[in-house]
Order: structure tokens, then C-alpha cells, then sequence
């Protein structure tokens, strides 16, 4: 079977999602993106953290998420200027229309490889004139350099709650995918030990490969980073590839 799961308290993947991310960086690299009161698309939302800090800054949204757990727990988070469609990113139709349509940690490589081309396509189609699209891919060299056949990782929360995650990854070096089985060990703060399955798989994207897709979607790149501090495009280092793209005119997209 391939896919993802994520389908565990959206309060735990919180916790382990803190240890990975500079939210106020990401928050600022996205809100300056944004006119005032902005329109924004989250796709693969997650537990819809993003948004509710876009949110703060007086922007609204919809975040698009397969994972019921992940987006019940945002739901009940957000509130009425946010809304979540529990789906595909592949999957999402709406007549609405966006001034900034992002996709944060390496969600994009979840999409099956060759629904990406149509997906990122339909983004394009989803902008507001002048919307800006912001993706942020792991490509090759993410994926060689975190290679490990088994990792253990230990997360804090509050009130003692203690997350060991038991990772297991694969290559498909034929498909060009990775996948990763991992066993969540939660000790609650009740004291109580819950254990949860997680898998998901992730096309493995080169970035000429990523930047062939953008290209024919329609969509035209106005910067390359390594890291929401616009730390520089990783052309021969290390850290995630974040595009920004926009639209290209129609004209030049013979
Ligand atoms: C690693 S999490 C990232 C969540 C969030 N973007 C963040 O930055 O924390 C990956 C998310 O992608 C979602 N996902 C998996 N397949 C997806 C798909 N085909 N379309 C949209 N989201 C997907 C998962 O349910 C999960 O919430």
C-alpha cells in the first residue's frame, strides 16, 4: 500500500512538529507575501498551525488535509475565518480564489508523482492576479542525507508528556520513493502509554525535476531559499528547497 497516514492526536504531532520548525519565521516569510486581510491555501494543513498564526496577522484561509484526526484537531483550534476540507490536495476544486497558496515541509512530496504536474497546474489556476505560490520540497539530497534504516527520536511536550518515535525507512530506488513506517511511543500527561502506527511515502524530487514541474504548470519562480530566514537555495548544501513562484502570463506559456 502506499499513501500516508497521519491519522493520530493532532495534539502529538504538535509536540514533534515544534522540534522541526521556526514558526515565527515562517509566519513572517509567508505574511510578506500577503496584502492586508489576505486570502490564503494551505495544502496538507496538518494540524493547522500555519494558518491560525496567519490568522493572527488578520489573514483567512482554507487548509486542505487527508488526515481526519489532524484536521478535527484544527478545526477545534481555528476558528470561523479558517475552514478545512478533509481531502487530497490533488482532490481540491473551489471557486475561490487565493493570494497566497502554500505547501510547507516536504508535503508536496507526498502527492503521488504523477498526479503533480495537473495538481500544481490547478494552483496556478487558484491565484488571485498577482497571488504568489509558496512550496517548500525536500529533494534529493534531503532525502540521501536523512537516510538511516531505523531512527529513535524523543520529543517533549508539556506536563511531561514524552513522545519516542521509532522510525523505519525504505527506498524504492526504481519508483524513486521513500518510505518511512514509524511507531509513536506516547507517554501522556496522565502518566498513561499509548502506541500509534504512522507511515507515509514520499516521491523523491531532484531540484531540475521540481523546477521542470513549476515551469509547466504555468508558474514562473521569483526566488529559491534554504530556510524560511531566506537562508540561501541549497544548489549544493543542504536544507529544504522553498520556492516562490508566480502565475506566468498566459502569453509566455506557449
Ligand atoms: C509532515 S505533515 C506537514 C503538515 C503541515 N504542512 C506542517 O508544516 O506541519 C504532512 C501532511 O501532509 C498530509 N498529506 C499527506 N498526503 C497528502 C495529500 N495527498 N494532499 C494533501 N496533504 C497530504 C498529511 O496528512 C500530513 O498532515
Amino acid at each position: 500500500m502506499t499513501g500516508t497516514s497521519f491519522e493520530f492526536p493532532g495534539e502529538y504531532y504538535e509536540i514533534m512538529r515544534g522540534d522541526f520548525r521556526d514558526l515565527r519565521a515562517e509566519t513572517e516569510f509567508l505574511a510578506s507575501l500577503l496584502p492586508d486581510g489576505g486570502t490564503v491555501l494551505d495544502l496538507g494543513s496538518g494540524t493547522g498551525t500555519n494558518l491560525r498564526a496567519l490568522r493572527d496577522r488578520g489573514h483567512r484561509g482554507t487548509g486542505v488535509d487527508p488526515s481526519a484526526a489532524f484536521t478535527a484537531y484544527a478545526r477545534e483550534a481555528g476558528d470561523e475565518h479558517i475552514a478545512y476540507v478533509t481531502g487530497r490536495a490533488e482532490d481540491f476544486r473551489t471557486d475561490e480564489r487565493f493570494d497566497l497558496v502554500y505547501s510547507l515541509f516536504m508535503t508536496l512530496n507526498y502527492l503521488p508523482r504523477a498526479e503533480l504536474a495537473a495538481t500544481l497546474r490547478r494552483v496556478r489556476g487558484l491565484l488571485n492576479p498577482g497571488g504568489r505560490v509558496v512550496l517548500e520540497f525536500g529533494h534529493l539530497l534531503n532525502f540521501v542525507d536523512s537516510f538511516q534504516q531505523h531512527t529513535v527520536g524523543h520529543h517533549r511536550g508539556p506536563d511531561g508528556v514524552l513522545i519516542t518515535r521509532l522510525a523505519r525507512q525504505m527506498i524504492n530506488p526504481h519508483a524513486a520513493n521513500w518510505r518511512n513506517e514509524e511507531t509513536l511511543l506516547v507517554r501522556a500527561a496522565d502518566g498513561t502509554v499509548a502506541l500509534y502506527d504512522n507511515f507515509f511515502d514520499q516521491s523523491v524530487l531532484t531540484g531540475p525535476e521540481i523546477g521542470d514541474l513549476l515551469t509547466a504548470a504555468g508558474l514562473a519562480v521569483t526566488a529559491e531559499y534554504g530556510g524560511f530566514r531566506k537562508e540561501p537555495a541549497p544548489f549544493h548544501g543542504r536544507g529544504p528547497l522553498i520556492v516562490v513562484a508566480t502565475a506566468r502570463q498566459e502569453e509566455d506559456h506557449a
